[in-house]
């Protein structure tokens, strides 16, 4: 038995493999840690299995699940945790992404009476280094989503935790994707939640396996946990959505100002159509913020104390919102060959998100 097992999903990454259990055999050496590699592989075409093999030799406690059917990311750490010999495990990708030299503080956290313990990209201390804007986009998409389920999370979606053996071992986990730890704090039982700040390094050598595919099932696997998050936080997530909610309500009484305003500066008062858009653009920020500020946020002690200083940031999200629409309706427009209007809906949509995320983390910040 051990005291801890790394587990480290495959898929054809042969030109890593080896750096990937000497780093984290280095850690287990330097900190004493009695630890376990398994490696779960989905019976990789290249050399990954045989340099594996090759390894065990001399390092006894590294083993090897090649598993045949049912591929996946999500399948293989859920097979880890079946094969386990210990009663704490970590999720590491193989490709170093993710720090290895976290391993102890992490495991320390779980000793520490922590249920999870996840590497966190998106709270202060953490990053990503080296992603495409498509990668970060997506990203962004799925932590909103993953967030809405576990609000107190900041990276619901993060690839690299620990996690007792307790957590998942009644739990009737439904893997698939790539976001396993969504459907462990869905499934599992637990009570803690500990995150750690850690800058993800996109991958030097190969490839992500993420595709459409992979979208596409988180979808269905956000709507399969929300019922199961519910049962954890019903309270804290009902919150969030009634913020939500009356956030999308004063949005689109904005655009009903807005029009409206542009309309009778135009038709009734005649002013230049460059002077009524800015009037009526900015008099919709204002009664935005006067809504939300009054109504979806009124609740509780706010970090920024006086009305203005809401109002000066609600302002700058604002227009950063704005500019997000803009560069996605103009990129996907003319450099991807989107229809202008499905790419207007899509920058809408981000916007939206951005302007309520980061607004409910700033401007409303409690
Ligand atoms: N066994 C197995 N089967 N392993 C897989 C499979 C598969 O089908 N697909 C990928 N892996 C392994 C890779 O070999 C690597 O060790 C790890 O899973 C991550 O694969 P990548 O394809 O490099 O993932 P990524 O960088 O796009 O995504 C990472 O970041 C996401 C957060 O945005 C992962 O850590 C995700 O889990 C995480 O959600």
């Amino acid at each position: 038995m051990y005291d801890l097992t790394v587990i480290i999903p495959t898929f054809k990454e042969e030109s890593n493999i080896g750096t990937i259990i000497k780093a984290v055999d280095a850690v287990f050496l330097q900190n004493r840690i009695n630890g376990e590699i398994l490696i779960v592989d989905d019976n990789s075409p290249d050399r990954t299995i045989e340099l594996v093999r090759e390894m065990q030799k001399t390092l006894p406690y590294l083993s090897l699940a090649v598993r045949i059917e049912d591929p996946g990311l999500s399948q293989s750490v859920v097979e880890g945790f079946r094969r386990a010999q210990s009663d704490i495990f970590l999720v590491i990708d193989a490709d170093l992404s993710h720090p290895p030299e976290h391993i102890p503080l992490m495991l320390a956290e779980i000793r520490a009476g922590n249920d999870i313990v996840i590497g966190s990209r998106y709270m202060e201390g953490g990053g990503i280094k080296k992603w495409p804007l498509k990668r970060r986009i997506i990203s962004l998409g799925a932590t909103f989503l993953g967030r809405l389920l576990f609000p107190e999370i900041h990276d619901p979606v993060s690839g690299f935790f620990a996690v007792k053996r307790g957590v998942v071992d009644h739990a009737p986990l439904r893997p698939r994707g790539y976001k396993i730890l969504l459907e462990v704090l869905g499934k599992g039982t637990w009570h803690t939640v500990k995150e750690i700040p850690f800058e993800f390094v996109d991958r030097a050598i190969g490839s992500s396996k993420l595709g459409w595919r992979t979208i596409i099932e988180y979808a269905a696997q956000v709507l399969d946990n929300a019922r199961f998050s519910w049962n954890h936080h019903g309270s804290v997530v009902w919150q969030e959505w009634v913020k939500l909610f009356r956030f999308g309500i004063v949005g689109l009484t904005g655009i009903i100002v807005n029009e409206g305003l542009l309309i009778y500066l135009r038709s009734y008062a005649q002013f230049a159509l460059p002077v009524a858009s800015i009037i009526s653009i900015e008099l919709s920020i204002l009664s935005n913020f006067i809504l939300n500020d009054s109504w979806t946020f009124k609740t509780g002690q706010h970090a920024l104390p006086h009305w203005w200083q809401r109002l000066l940031s609600f302002q700058v999200v604002s227009l950063g919102g704005a500019a997000i629409n803009f560069v996605i309706l103009n990129a996907l427009a003319l450099y991807v060959g989107v229809d202008y209007r499905v790419a207007n809906i899509l920058g809408i949509v981000v916007a939206f998100a951005w302007n309520f995320l980061v607004n409910r983390r700033v401007t409303w910040k409690k």
